[in-house]
């Protein structure tokens, strides 16, 4: 039990600032660049038009579109604006949400309304490569789906042959990442949605990290094949506002190529004394701010904005990429965008993090190979060489020579 009560009287703002201040004292300092995720810093400014939006619609409730009029709009104009970075044809359609996990959550059930709305009885399951987030074994979790995780292909990629195979006859949905968490690859959504048009699917891309941010990256050259609506196939796109967007946490967008998809997103109710109750979202209560924060951030940066930023973060990961690799710590991939995942089979990979903890850097993990993993912000470009140059001191260390297979590996928690 817990000593911590509600006081009996009120603390005055003053005592309670200097607490709250205090309270993040010991946090891992995300502003001087040594958190490897969690954060999506855009620049002080940008930073500024979230909070000041955010706190102008702070009371507001995502809830009431009769009554805050405002809040439908910014977010009736956040969704068009998604879609057309994202090749939404005239049928597409979508709706924010508070967070990846909810954009996922939703088009799992949708995927699942579909297949029951179409006279598919009994159990059903879901397929996905092994690099998926684990909101869709989360939301299959919830609504008794069996999940199907299936085994990445080379360079870390979803393999479309095996997942074709891994399709039963109870199988109503696929999902492909652009890019997937672990290594930042963007599977093949072409050839995944090819496999689901074929069979009958739902295909869903997890564009949660790159819906915002591959439109600018391939502008700027990245090499990374057409992952949205313009491949035939795709059926949903879920999309972070609250990553590369750099708007305030609780922001997300689900996009739909068709209505009718759409359609299933919305769920009505009736049956009490208070009368009609209508949502699109998993939540009832939404945060106004979040919707007026996303609304102003996207405008305040337009594209030029989102390509400044964009280049500063895909320099950052090729210092990163190209510096660990000449210490001997190549890349686990071919990744075009943000994130970046490197490591040996020749070195400790735990240890090399560990030397890299004690240094005052949050270490994150991929396993399986063992390698770090980051996922950059503008927060970490002043600080690539401090890393790498610490990095090469932890590697001048011979404890993090593997000598042999022994090692415990790396815990790849968050
Ligand atoms: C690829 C991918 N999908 C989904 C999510 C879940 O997003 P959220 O944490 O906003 O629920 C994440 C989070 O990192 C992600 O990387």
């Amino acid at each position: 039990m817990s000593d911590i009560e509600l006081p009996q009287q009120g603390i005055a703002w003053d005592q309670l600032e200097q607490e709250l201040l205090d309270a993040g004292r010991g946090d891992v300092d995300w502003r001087g660049g040594r958190v490897p995720m969690f954060i999506h810093y855009a620049g002080e400014d940008a930073l500024q038009v979230a909070k000041k939006a955010y706190a102008m619609y702070f009371s507001e409730n995502g809830l009431g579109p009769r009554a805050f009029g405002s809040l439908a709009r910014f977010e009736r104009e956040v969704v068009a604006m998604g879609l057309s970075l994202l090749h939404g044809g005239p049928g597409a359609r979508g709706a924010m949400t508070t967070g990846g996990t909810e954009s996922i959550f939703l088009a799992v059930k949708c995927a699942r309304d579909r297949a029951r709305a179409q006279g598919r009885t009994g159990p059903l399951s879901i397929v996905l490569p092994l690099s998926a987030h684990p909101a869709f074994d989360k939301a299959a979790h919830f609504m008794e789906l069996q999940v199907a995780r299936v085994p990445l292909g080379q360079g870390f990629l979803a393999d479309p042959a095996a997942m074709e195979a891994a399709v039963t006859p109870q199988t109503i949905l696929l999902v492909g990442s652009a890019p997937a968490f672990p290594h930042g690859v963007v599977d093949p959504i072409a050839e995944l949605a090819a496999v689901a048009q074929r069979r009958g699917l739902w295909m869903h891309v997890d564009a949660c990290v790159g819906g915002y941010f591959i439109p600018f990256a391939r502008q700027l050259g990245a090499r990374v094949p057409d992952f949205d609506f313009a491949v035939p196939g795709v059926t949903s796109i879920s999309a972070d506002l609250h990553k590369y967007g750099y708007t305030a946490k609780g922001a997300s967008t689900l996009f739909f190529a068709h209505e009718e998809d759409f359609a299933r997103m919305g769920w009505h109710f009736d049956g009490w004394p208070r009368g009609q109750y209508f949502t699109h979202s998993l939540v009832g209560t939404r945060a106004g701010g979040a919707i007026a924060a996303a609304w102003a951030v996207l405008r305040f940066l337009g594209r030029d904005g989102y390509l400044r930023i964009t280049q500063r973060v895909l320099a950052t990961r090729a210092r990163l990429q190209q510096g660990a690799a000449a210490l001997g710590l190549p890349t686990l991939g071919d990744p075009q965008l943000s994130i970046l995942a490197y490591g040996s089979p020749e070195r400790d990979m735990a240890a090399v993090g560990q030397g890299m903890t004690d240094r005052g850097w949050t270490m994150g993990y991929v396993r399986a190979p063992d390698g770090l993993h980051h996922m950059l912000n503008l927060t970490h470009e002043p600080v690539a060489e401090l890393y790498l140059a610490h990095l090469a001191e932890v590697l001048r260390d011979p404890a993090t020579r593997r000598t042999g297979p022994g090692g415990q590996g790396v815990q790849a928690h968050y």
